[in-house]
């Protein structure tokens, strides 16, 4: 009987790649996630807010508008930076540079914190979930300046 076996053989590579597919589309909408979807909480942010004030605000100012050689992390020009990015790529950039004195002192959950009050402070809204410190996940949140036109 070896055609039977055949069809069998085709028929999982035909699943397989429906279920590759789907891997595929599921992760496309993943992506589709951005910082309007209330993507940290409030409690986080409160958190992040205590970090940035101990290591952060002495550059970036206690308002995060920014002093002498350090950019501000808030309004048109850090969006516009940032517009198009992921938190993922954000949050590896404070990562391998700040604070620039003790690079890497920051544990990729302090970070996420910290993110969430810059989140907070650039009106981005809060949600229920706190944002996940893991990098793979943070690359699927979009930082979009403009709320993004819902249909
Ligand atoms: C000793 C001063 C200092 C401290 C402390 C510091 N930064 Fe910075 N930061 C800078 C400077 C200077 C730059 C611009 C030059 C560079 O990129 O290294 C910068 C750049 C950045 C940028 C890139 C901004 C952009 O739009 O490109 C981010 C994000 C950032 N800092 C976040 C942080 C966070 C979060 C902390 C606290 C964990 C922090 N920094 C602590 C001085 C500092």
């Amino acid at each position: 009987m070896v055609l039977p076996k055949k069809r069998i053989a085709k028929l999982g590579i035909a699943l397989a790649t429906v279920i590759l597919l789907h891997s595929i589309i599921g992760a496309q909408e993943g992506a589709s996630r951005t910082v309007w979807d209330g993507v940290y909480s409030e409690e986080q942010a409160r958190r992040g807010k205590e970090k940035y004030a101990q290591i952060c605000s002495k550059c970036h100012a206690s308002d995060l508008s920014g002093m002498d050689e350090a950019p501000a992390l808030t309004g048109g020009a850090f969006l516009a930076n940032w517009s198009g990015l992921s938190i993922g790529d954000l949050s590896e950039r404070v990562r391998i540079s700040m604070p620039p004195n003790n690079k890497g002192k920051l544990t990729r959950q302090e970070i996420a914190d910290v993110l969430s009050h810059v989140l907070s402070v650039n009106g981005f809204p809060s949600g229920k979930a706190e944002l996940d410190p893991r990098n793979e996940v943070q690359r699927q949140i979009r930082i979009e300046a403009a709320k993004p036109k819902t249909n």
